[in-house]
């Protein structure tokens, strides 16, 4: 099918080389005023003038955008979809007092969702985590990436990422899998003194080969945190991880100093993820890499933290910062990712361009996938999100609200185009 977007106020393009921006770079989202965009199935075919495009594509099926910013369909970089049961219930214990990691160390948490998740068939997983994503669609995500990491063992995890899989061929957003085996040490391991060690030994091991075999996961990713792994254990999992052919990510010095950026950027991982508590030398190491630092306000807020990650000063060394919602049933049960835009303003003190640029063609970036999504530009997957509002800055300023008036994937409806409510 031949689309041709007209009448948008304005057309945030984020058009440019295929890698991600970084430092001053991110500065520039490409907005446009004046232009139309055509799609020719699967990708963008061209930005202009609007009566040229239309002759040029005659068959096209306009999409009248009036009152509305057209920009590159969100890419969610970091996402736990694939869960059971929400955890409202340790969302009031926090509030009593009781950190992430006591309730962890009290069998909640991470081991919740686990005991949650095995007790569930695959087939009600599946439609759990479809009307979730539906949802993430519905705010203008078009691309997002969801990890396993409830399951902690080979068989729940495959059960999991097998859920990825069919969501994948099932719905219109493009959908990244990655293994989160390393999302923690599961009770019953914690409980013997072997445990932890042969825990390490099955995800370097039988997991690792029975996920690399499946074919199921493009990432591998570890909760590298004091009291989680060390990093010692994340250099030994990463590094089988890579060697096996997967990709590499991290959870890193989310509530804690972990020394994981730092090791993001001598292993070379895509991405270090979350950076709360990052030190000064990670910082440096990340801006002198080719790692993505993606930060989720939305998990801080939630967890009523008071620091957010320095995105000023990992911008200002000249890193690549990009921003996703980590939802999930703990920290950030949200599918609302312009809120996390708002957050990335108001918190992280970000520009509205920077949020943009973050949320699309750094969130790409950060899953590899830069030559394939998160700009308008031609060649590109049609992937496009569009917005009630006649400037970019009000993506990130009616926070909370839901302004996204239809999202695209390659071309096809993620979210139903609605018309503006004026
Ligand atoms: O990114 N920190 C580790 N993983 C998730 C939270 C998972 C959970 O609490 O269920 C995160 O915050
Ligand atoms: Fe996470």
């Amino acid at each position: 099918m031949t689309l041709l977007f007209v009448n948008a106020e304005q057309v945030v393009t984020c058009a440019g080389p295929a890698r991600a921006r970084r430092g001053a770079e991110m500065a520039d989202a490409g907005v446009l005023a004046g232009v139309a965009v055509a799609t020719d199935g699967e990708r963008i075919a061209a930005i202009g003038d609007a009566q040229a495009l239309a002759r040029a594509y005659p068959g096209a099926r306009e999409v009248d955008c009036t009152g509305c910013v057209l920009t590159p369909g969100l890419v969610d970089s970091h996402t736990h979809a694939v869960f059971g049961r929400p955890r409202y219930d340790e969302h009031e214990l926090r509030a009593a007092g009781v950190g992430y990691m006591e309730i962890a160390r009290r069998g909640g948490g991470i081991h919740a969702s686990v005991r949650d998740l095995r007790a569930r068939a695959e087939a009600e997983l599946f439609d759990l985590s479809a009307a979730r994503v539906r949802r993430l669609a519905a705010f203008g995500t078009t691309t997002v990436e969801i990890k396993s990491g409830y399951g902690l063992s080979t068989e729940e995890e495959l059960k999991s990422l097998r859920v990825v899989d069919r969501l994948a061929s099932s719905l219109p957003l493009r959908i990244v899998p990655t293994w989160l085996g390393a999302h923690e040490v599961p009770i019953d391991h914690r409980e013997r003194e072997s445990g932890r060690a042969e825990y390490l030994d099955l995800l370097t091991g039988e997991m690792l080969r029975a996920v690399a075999e499946s074919g199921l996961a493009r990432f591998a990713d570890i909760f590298c945190e004091p009291g989680v792994f060390s990093v010692e254990e994340s250099r030994a999992v990463l590094s089988a991880a890579r060697a096996a052919g997967l990709g590499i990510k991290l959870h890193a010095d989310e509530l804690e100093y972990s020394g994981g950026a730092e090791l993001a950027a001598e292993l070379g991982a895509v991405s270090v993820d979350h950076l709360g508590a990052i030190s000064e030398s990670g910082i440096k190491a990340l801006a002198a890499s080719e790692t993505v630092a993606t930060l989720l306000p939305g998990t801080m807020l939630f967890l009523g933290r008071t620091r957010q990650a320095p995105a000023r000063a990992l911008i200002e060394a000249g890193a690549a910062v990009a921003l996703a919602t980590d939802f999930n049933p703990g920290s950030s049960p949200t599918v609302n990712f312009p809120l996390v835009l708002t957050l990335g303003v108001s918190q992280l003190r970000m520009s509205a361009s920077e949020v943009i640029v973050a949320a699309t063609v750094n969130g790409a970036a950060a899953l590899g996938l830069a030559a394939e999504t998160g700009q308008i530009n031609a060649g590109f997957s049609a992937d496009l999100a569009l917005f009630e509002g006649e400037d970019f800055r009000e993506l990130p300023y009616w926070f909370g609200d839901r302004r996204c008036r239809g999202s695209w994937a390659r071309g096809e409806t993620c979210h139903p185009y609605e018309p503006g409510l004026g």
